[in-house]
């Protein structure tokens, strides 16, 4: 996966060392938007220091091939992050939130589409996305993104809709 995926408004590029304080400030900031939804969100807040531990973390995961997980930025400002995370005997999972106060851009379509596009070009040939089944703003997105809905499941306390795309036939 590339390190750094530009589209028309945005840039995907790895966690880099320095970005734990923008990403504790949209964490803080989107704590109640996104506590309901975010698995990871059971571990936070955590302190700015683990913050920055934790990127230095995710860039040595990227770069290691182990979770691909992507600050999304508008010029230089944080507005969420996109990851994709390979399964062992599993179809590998993509994953995403924004801040709270750039939802209703479009920016998480947009973010995920250009995903969704490297996937495809790494030759991934099929994604799936675990959302919550009362997130009726991540169903409808996946929904528009053209993943279909393949199954329902309880993990962790929670019920999930799993949904799957298959990469494109070619040609
Ligand atoms: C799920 C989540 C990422 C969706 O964010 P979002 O901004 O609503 O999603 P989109 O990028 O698809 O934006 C669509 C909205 O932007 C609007 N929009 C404005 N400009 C737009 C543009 N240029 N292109 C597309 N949509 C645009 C659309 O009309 C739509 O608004 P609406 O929902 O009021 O109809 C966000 O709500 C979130 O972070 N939720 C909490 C975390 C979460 O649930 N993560 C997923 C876990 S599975």
């Amino acid at each position: 996966m590339r390190r750094r995926i530009d589209t028309e408004r945005l840039t995907l590029r790895s966690w880099e060392d320095g970005d734990g304080p923008a990403l504790r400030a949209a964490l803080d900031r989107s704590d109640a938007h996104l506590r309901p939804w975010v698995p990871f969100m059971r571990n936070e807040p955590r302190s700015l220091q683990a913050t920055c531990d934790q990127v230095v973390e995710f860039a040595r995961q990227f770069a290691a091939g182990e979770v691909y997980r992507w600050a999304v930025l508008a010029g230089d400002v944080l507005v969420g992050e996109a990851l994709f995370m390979q399964k062992a005997d599993a179809v590998p999972a993509i994953g995403y939130w924004l801040h709270v106060d750039h939802c209703g851009r479009g920016y998480a379509g947009e973010a995920i589409r250009a995903l969704l596009a490297e996937a495809d070009a790494q030759e991934v040939a099929a994604l799936e996305a675990f959302v919550d089944v009362a997130n009726d703003g991540s169903n409808g997105l996946i929904a528009r993104l053209g993943f279909e809905l393949d199954r329902t499941v309880d993990m962790e306390g929670d019920r999930l809709h799993v949904w799957l795309r298959c990469r494109p036939e070619v040609g």
